[in-house]
């Protein structure tokens, strides 16, 4: 099997009832860090991965993270007469090619797995990367490109893969390791959100997924796993066995952020712009203000 990866399944079908009422109009992922929405994060991560077909996979309701993708020729022609030649090029980044992104509609939120199966004829038979934009991961060289690295060496299946604190596994696809070697270990089992007793290791699996085309054909024959809902998780276990492509856990270097929680959300704010060099002083001094004024109060 071919090692390059060049195509990528963006889930953007959910509901994203936990931002309601904000998501009854607002595409959850075109919810902003700073000035850039969630989905932007995801592609800059894919474009320097190496990815070069972004598959959205959207539902009702989404339209405004399809115009996000569009050319705006009157904002540029406007941009352009005022010799705002900085905002010009901020927007180039916002701009897909014709035949550069496909959209593909889910017609109901019958589960991660089923949105990555909706794609399955955009795919054919190569690997591809899945990023779910809700998380978002600080790094200095983007997870999607560690993981392509380690998957060239590896092949098989891959999913990123943190450390999470044990009271935490029941909100997690959990990894039952085999071999572990550092950064990569091999997965001898998946389980979908285990109770803190049940569960084989606190290593979890988020939003980044390398993943063999097989994976697709198993989400075919799956019926409804945990939850009601078709579990990408099941359709990735189903590829470790003696005859299979193997799971691969690859513990990335960086910081991740659940932007599908309000918490994770509010953090990914704060630390997205006390990283910004404009917005950082400012930030700082209202954060030492807010904590002094609570401290006082306790
Ligand atoms: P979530 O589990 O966060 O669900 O989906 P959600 O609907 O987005 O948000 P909540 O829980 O209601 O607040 C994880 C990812 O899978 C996509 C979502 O868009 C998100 O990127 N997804 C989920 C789909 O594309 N289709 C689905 O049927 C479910």
């Amino acid at each position: 099997m071919n090692r390059k990866v060049t195509k990528a399944i963006f889930p953007v079908a959910g509901l994203g009832t936990r931002f309601l009422p904000a998501t009854k109009s607002v595409p959850k992922e075109i919810m902003t860090l700073v000035d850039k929405p969630l989905i932007q994060y995801a592609v800059d991560e894919a474009r320097a991965a190496g990815i070069k077909e972004f598959i959205f996979v959207t539902s009702r309701g989404k339209g405004a993270l399809e115009d996000y993708f569009d050319h705006a020729p009157q904002l540029e022609n406007e941009l352009r007469k005022k010799g705002k030649d900085a905002l010009l090029e901020i927007l180039k980044n916002t701009n897909m090619d014709s035949g550069e992104v496909a959209y593909m509609r889910q017609h109901k939120a019958l589960g991660l797995g089923h949105a990555v199966w909706c794609a399955r004829r955009l795919i054919g038979n190569e690997p591809f990367a899945v990023i779910l934009p809700d998380d978002v991961i600080a790094a200095e060289r983007p997870c999607l490109g560690q993981m392509v690295d380690a998957y060239a060496e590896t092949g098989g299946n891959m999913v990123a893969a943190m450390e999470v604190r044990p009271d935490q596994t029941s909100s997690y696809g959990i990894l039952d390791i085999d071999q572990d070697m550092g950064a990569v270990a091999s997965v001898k089992g998946m389980v979908e959100k285990p109770a803190q007793e049940d569960a084989p290791s606190n290593l979890a699996v988020i939003g980044r997924y390398i993943l063999n085309p097989s994976v697709l054909r198993t989400l075919n024959k799956l019926k409804s796993g945990a939850g009601g809902e078709i579990q990408l998780t099941d359709a990735i276990a189903a590829e470790i066995g003696e005859d299979r492509a193997g799971v691969y856990g690859y513990r990335f270097q960086g910081q991740r952020f659940d932007c599908g929680s309000k918490s994770g959300f509010l953090q990914a704010t704060v630390a997205f712009g006390l990283a910004r060099a404009e917005l950082r002083d400012e930030l700082h001094e209202y954060l030492e203000s807010m904590l002094a004024y609570r401290n006082a109060a306790e």
